[in-house]
């Protein structure tokens, strides 16, 4: 089933220059981003998207972490793409990340752990409608004509 999921470049990654190799990573795997923006997130967004850990020993520290410089936030499209967007990133902790996923290759952080993506079909839904609206979805192809790549 063609899905749609929120993924977020967090800080982390964007200050160590890996936003292309992250990118480059999820469109080789085969999924399409379909909207794209570089933010730096509001203290409301950061709690808005981050609601669910609300009362967690790590929530203040991971909203100020999140707004510690600018993030680049994402629709991405494809098969399955909400499961195969986490199996991309690894491990949350990224001490157990295997190699190859981009947490175990480029990191070695629970916290700083370079990407965020939505862990469900729920959770995708929420995420993407704190950050974008239907019309900042793009099609990939002319609006006139059926290409298929
Ligand atoms: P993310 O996929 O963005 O979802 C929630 C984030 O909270 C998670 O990645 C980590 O960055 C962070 N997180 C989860 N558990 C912990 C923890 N035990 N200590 C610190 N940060 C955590």
């Amino acid at each position: 089933m063609i899905e749609r999921t929120f993924v977020m470049i967090k800080p982390d990654a964007v200050v160590r220059g890996l936003m292309g190799e992250i990118i480059s990573r999820i469109e080789k795997k085969g999924l399409k981003i379909v909207a794209m923006k570089l933010h730096h997130l509001t203290e409301e967004e950061a709690k808005e998207l981050y609601k669910p850990h609300e009362g967690k020993h790590f929530f203040n520290d991971l909203i100020e972490f999140v707004r510690s410089a600018p993030v680049v936030l994402m629709a991405v499209e494809g098969e399955s793409a909400i499961s195969v967007m986490r199996r991309l990133l690894g491990s949350t902790d990224a001490k157990e990340a295997a190699p190859g996923t981009i947490r175990g290759d480029f990191s070695c952080s629970k916290s700083m752990n370079l990407v965020h993506a939505s862990d469900s079909p729920e959770s995708a839904s929420r995420e993407l409608t704190i950050f974008f609206k239907e019309e900042d979805y793009l099609k990939y192809r002319r609006v006139d004509e059926d290409w298929v790549y």
